[in-house]
């Protein structure tokens, strides 16, 4: 198996890419901690890993408080002994605004949680993984880490915010053992866009009739490529954007 015996921290695990991913790292042999804001979202991914006889570990914990995430860092430590490999998925949208819609109470929660929230579990489990010489970050960017057009102002932003820290995170700490790596969806069929192709949003449905392949992607598919790229198969991939879009930003 890909993960045989590694411990894995996934943040968002209580709902679309991060379950799929937890899941998915459950099934590749990974002990899981699972971690959101979300109680009930995260007994339910839980309770899946559990019926395929996973180990897993749920802790509540708002990624962009300092405290929390330090704390759910010890916990994890205590009951696994280690942390391999992090995978940084939790993330919020601001629907589809311009700058002009998006108020400064919306852009200050939108970076404290997408970009800082990476950078304070970052912080939290670098000591650990640089005494034992070695530790993976999965960092769940976007194809808006890298374009425009496929969400809002702040969230561009932020996800352009999450490729730079992933690649200075390489440059910085690749020759102490440590790899870091931006996984970059297209559109994915997740609550957190799901409501938009619902209603046809029209941003929404722009971007779908935008997608060579002519669908937006599964969860499941996001998750095989994460398993893969947190192995030890993909030590030579390092501080790079991977995208997986069914050709969404080719063009
Ligand atoms: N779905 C897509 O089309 C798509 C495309 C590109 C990138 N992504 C990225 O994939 C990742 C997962 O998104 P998703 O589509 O599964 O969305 P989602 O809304 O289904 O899941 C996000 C999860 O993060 C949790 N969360 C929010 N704030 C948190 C916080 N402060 N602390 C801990 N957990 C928190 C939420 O409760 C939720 O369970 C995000 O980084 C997102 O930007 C998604």
């Amino acid at each position: 198996m890909l993960l045989q015996d590694k411990v894995a921290i996934i943040t968002g695990a209580g709902s679309g890419l991060g379950r799929a991913q937890a899941i998915e790292y459950a099934k590749e042999g990974a002990k899981v901690i699972l971690n959101d804001v979300n109680a009930e979202g995260l007994a339910q991914t839980e309770q899946l890993i559990k019926d395929l006889k996973g180990i897993a570990l749920s802790i509540v914990a708002d990624i962009s408080n300092k405290e929390e995430v330090q704390d759910m860092v010890n916990k994890a430590l205590e009951e696994f002994g280690t942390v391999d490999i992090c995978v940084n998925n939790a993330a919020v949208l601001a629907d589809f605004k311009a700058s002009l819609d998006i108020t400064e109470a919306e852009w200050d929660r939108l970076m404290a949680i997408n970009v800082k929230g990476v950078y304070l579990l970052t912080n939290a489990l670098l000591p650990h993984m640089l005494e034992k010489g070695k530790g993976t970050f999965i960092n769940i960017a976007s194809i808006g880490g890298t374009i425009a057009g496929v969400g809002d102002a702040a969230y561009i932003t932020s996800k352009h915010a999450v490729v730079g820290y992933t690649k200075q995170l390489a440059f910085d700490y690749a020759k102490k053992g440590i790899r870091a790596v931006s996984l970059c969806p297209g559109l994915t069929d997740t609550a957190m866009v799901r409501y938009a192709i619902d209603e046809e949003h029209p941003a929404a449905v722009r971007q779908v009739a935008a997608i060579p392949s002519g669908r937006i992607g599964r969860p499941e598919e996001v998750a095989y490529f994460s398993a893969y790229l947190a192995s030890d198969k993909a030590d030579h991939i390092n501080g790079v954007e991977m995208k997986i879009d069914g050709g969404q930003s080719i063009h």
